[in-house]
């Protein structure tokens, strides 16, 4: 019990600092404007019309969350999979240097294979990039070259939308039904495209105490790039993943972290976040599977991992008819005054 109490108030500590989006004058760190000027790539736009149709019918994810090993993978992998499986056209882009969504599907991207460093150098687009690992389902790989990328891309004056602006080429001639991107366990430069490039954000939590800590960071940075580069973006989903079940300290993180999603402000971009009703249970086949290069409906599809990925997929799917009408994304001409007025 006392552990419980102990933890319960500092949890609510942690919680408590979020900031409401509106509330700019009192977080000076995060007005600073993190983009500049824009020029270039991202005058290269569509007409408003189609770019709405586009948004509309594509659904864009980021699987995102600084802390490592909370299961961000594991599921970008088995999400873009599952929904593979259930017919839609999926392109799942990995984002971490450390390439383990591409090696979990069978790619390792050595020798001259394009990778999505390519993309971030402004050499290749997407279409040049992608592979098609199974019906259905495209790889964007990546390697270990894609660390360079952060510091090539420190004097770029488009670093924040390079992802962005790729997909929008990619997808104008060859639409998908979802893009999934596999995040890296940092909120760097790479992490930021995503962010502006999605307009969805799902977080993989690790239902214990010290999991939780990282959110108020990861909430933060989520605000800023909604406030500042992308105003569709909102965190549509939480899940839980290596789940314990029957312990006590699960049940509890969880009834927490719903309560703080229900109080929080409209403004919020987490506000209506869904915590998905499926819990993705410890099972031994989800850590094996990468090692053989499959998802786990390839490798193990009648065991409990698979049962619950396919859960959630299902529970994905069945978010589209809730989503909100998308307003027009922001355009780098509107981006101006945004960034004038900050
Ligand atoms: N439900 C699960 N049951 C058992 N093992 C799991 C489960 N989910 C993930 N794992 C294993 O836990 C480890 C971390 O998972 P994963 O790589 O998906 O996390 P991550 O958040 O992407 O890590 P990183 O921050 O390093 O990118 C991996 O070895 C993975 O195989
Ligand atoms: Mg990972």
């Amino acid at each position: 019990m006392l552990l419980v109490v102990s933890r319960h108030c500092s949890l609510t500590r942690i919680l408590a600092r979020y900031r409401p989006l509106a509330d700019s004058s009192s977080h000076p760190e995060s007005d600073r404007p993190i983009v500049p000027p824009l020029n270039g790539l991202a005058e290269r736009q569509s007409g408003p019309t189609n770019k709405a149709a586009e948004r509309n019918s594509m659904r864009t994810i980021a699987v995102m969350n600084q802390k490592g090993g909370v299961g961000k993978t594991t599921s970008s992998v088995n999400i873009a999979a599952g929904l593979a499986s259930r017919g839609k056209k999926v392109l799942l882009i990995d984002l971490d240097p450390q390439g383990h969504a591409s090696i979990h599907l069978g790619i390792e991207a050595v020798d001259d294979m394009p990778t999505i460093y390519d993309v971030f150098a402004q050499r290749k687009s997407l279409a040049e990039v992608r592979q098609m690992v199974s019906p259905q389902l495209w790889v964007a790989p990546s390697n270990i070259d894609l660390a360079a990328a952060e510091m090539e891309l420190v004097d770029s004056p488009v670093r924040e939308i390079v992802l962005r602006e790729s997909l929008k080429q990619l997808t104008q001639d060859e639409p998908f039904d979802y893009v999934v991107m596999d995040c890296p366990p940092s909120l760097g430069v790479l992490t930021i495209n995503a962010l502006t490039a999605a307009r969805e954000v799902f977080i993989p939590v690790q239902p214990h105490f010290f999991a939780l800590q990282g959110l108020s960071k990861l909430f933060s940075t989520t605000a800023l790039v909604s406030r500042r580069l992308n105003r569709d973006l909102r965190v549509t989903g939480i899940l839980f993943c290596l789940y314990e079940t029957g312990t006590r300290l699960a049940n509890d993180v969880c009834d927490d972290l719903a309560d703080f999603l229900t109080r929080s402000e409209p403004e919020a971009p987490w506000f209506g976040a869904k915590l998905f009703e499926t819990r993705i249970r410890r099972n031994i086949k989800l850590a094996e599977s990468p090692s053989f290069g499959q998802s786990i409906f390839a490798y193990a599809p009648k065991c409990p991992g698979a049962a619950d990925y396919l859960a959630l997929v299902d529970e994905v799917i069945a978010m589209e008819e809730k989503l909100p009408a998308v307003e027009p994304t922001v355009d780098a001409q509107e981006l101006e005054p945004l960034l004038a007025a900050a």
